[in-house]
Order: C-alpha cells, then sequence, then structure tokens
C-alpha cells in the first residue's frame, strides 16, 4: 500500500515541492491550497485537495471532518508568513502582529489539535519552522516579529511532542535559506535540494528524536 502525506500550505513555494516530490515517489499526497489554481495545480501532479486558510477556523475543523477516515504516515505544517523585516526597537503594528502570529501559530495549533485521528503509531509531524525562532542561536534581531512567531510554533511542536508520544515522532524543521518568495533570489538552497533533504530526514528521524528541533539535514539546533 502506498504511504501517505499530509501537507498544509501546498500551492508554492517549499510545500509545492514537498508536494511534487512525495507524489513522484508514489505516495499518496493530500494537499492544501487556498483557491482553485493552486489546487489545479496540485491536482495536475495528482494530489488529493482541499481548501484551507490556516487562519479561518471553520475551514480548519471542516479539513479534520472531511479526512477522518484517512490515515497519515506523513504530516507537514508548511503554511506560514514572514511579515516585515522590522528589527528590535521597531513595533509592529498590531495588524502586522496579529497576521503574522496567527498564520504562524494559531493557525498551526488549530491544524494539529486536527490531527491525531489522522495518525498511526509511526507516523510522523513536522511543522516548517526557521532557525531564525532559535533562542540559543541567535545573532541578530532582524525579523523579530517573525523569529517570535517562530519560537512559539517551536513551543507548540514541543507540547505536541509531548501530548502525541508514544504513537507520532515530532520534529520542528528548518529548511535552510531557500530561494522562494519568502527567502528571494539570493537565498543559499534550490527548493528541490531543501526538501530533498527535509524528505530523507523526515524518513530517517527515530521515536527517540521525538520533539526535536532540527536543520533540513537532520542536525539538531539549540532551541
Ligand atoms: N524560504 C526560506 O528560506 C524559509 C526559511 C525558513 C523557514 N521557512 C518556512 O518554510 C515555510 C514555507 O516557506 P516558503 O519559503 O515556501 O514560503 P512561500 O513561498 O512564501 O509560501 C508560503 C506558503 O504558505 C501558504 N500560506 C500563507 N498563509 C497561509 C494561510 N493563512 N493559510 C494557508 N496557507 C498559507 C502560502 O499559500 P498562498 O499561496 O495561498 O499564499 C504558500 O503556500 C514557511 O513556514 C516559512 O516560514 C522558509
Amino acid at each position: 500500500m502506498s504511504k501517505t502525506v499530509l501537507i498544509i500550505g501546498a500551492s508554492r513555494g517549499i510545500g509545492f515541492e514537498f508536494a511534487t516530490q512525495y507524489a513522484a515517489n508514489g505516495w499518496q499526497v493530500f494537499a492544501s491550497g487556498r483557491d482553485e489554481a493552486a489546487l489545479a495545480r496540485l491536482q495536475a501532479l495528482g494530489c488529493h485537495t482541499f481548501m484551507l486558510d490556516v487562519t479561518d477556523p471553520v475551514a480548519v475543523s471542516n479539513f479534520g471532518k472531511k479526512l477522518s477516515a484517512e490515515k497519515m504516515d506523513v504530516a507537514i505544517v508548511n503554511a506560514g508568513v514572514a511579515g516585515e523585516r522590522t528589527a528590535a526597537m521597531q513595533a509592529p503594528t498590531q495588524q502586522e502582529f496579529d497576521w503574522v502570529m496567527r498564520t504562524n501559530v494559531w493557525g498551526p495549533m488549530q491544524v494539529i489539535a486536527q490531527l491525531p485521528p489522522l495518525l498511526n503509531k509511526g507516523s510522523k509531524l513536522a511543522v516548517l519552522s526557521s532557525r531564525m525562532g532559535s533562542i540559543g542561536s541567535r545573532a541578530s534581531n532582524a525579523w523579530w516579529l517573525y523569529r517570535a512567531s517562530k519560537a512559539a510554533l517551536n513551543s507548540v511542536l514541543k507540547d505536541a511532542s509531548i501530548a502525541l508520544s508514544g504513537t507520532t515522532t515530532c520534529v520542528a524543521l528548518h529548511p535552510g535559506w531557500v530561494r522562494t518568495e519568502m527567502g528571494g533570489a539570493n537565498a543559499d538552497l534550490s527548493v528541490q535540494e531543501s526538501v530533498n533533504n527535509m524528505r530523507h530526514t523526515l524518513l530517517s528521524v527515530t521515536p527517540g528524536q521525538n520533539g526535536s528541533y532540527l536543520n533540513y539535514d537532520g542536525e539538531e539546533i539549540p532551541w
């Protein structure tokens, strides 16, 4: 039987590449987008698709119900936004704060809460975090709102790893600095290389690594 993967936020960039590579490897891919054009692109890869904006509570609860008959070997919560590039001491507007935090923290909390019925013993759950969320390796304060959101997402992942311990191996993944709309043209890694590495990291991650914060190549990152 083919393996199954759920990708939340698969319309473009890293999420779309996950869908592309898993589909090319014969997996059944369940992938979300926010408009018909995105779903059509994913369907062309052979994905099962559904509409989901992670900031919409009704849509999140509907996706849980819609997929309730499915079991996922891997679930990837990828959707995220960077917001404005402001450094520490530049206060974000409340609107900016609400958008970034709601998308990067509240959204994953809503999605993760729907996942337990979709997971089996041995499943793996990854959130797309960022090294910029690391407090232990912090050397810059640029993008401080984004950093705060990914640090909070790391906390969410850690709590999920405790809740799901014994069934699902949960990891926060840093994809590297990747050439997508978010990463920009000068980033270090192609999206293909980043995603190929993360797929291998997810394949090799063991239950003993539940609750880890990992670079795309599997190396540990300090919280
Ligand atoms: N690129 C990098 O260098 C880098 C580095 C570290 C971490 N990351 C993380 O990796 C993840 C993917 O990044 P990327 O570079 O692929 O970014 P991207 O090219 O900007 O794509 C962002 C994805 O998130 C989706 N999304 C945004 N808001 C959403 C919402 N409210 N509901 C559902 N989906 C939503 C977008 O969907 P739409 O097309 O509908 O907008 C799109 O699929 C993000 O979590 C990001 O923080 C990226």
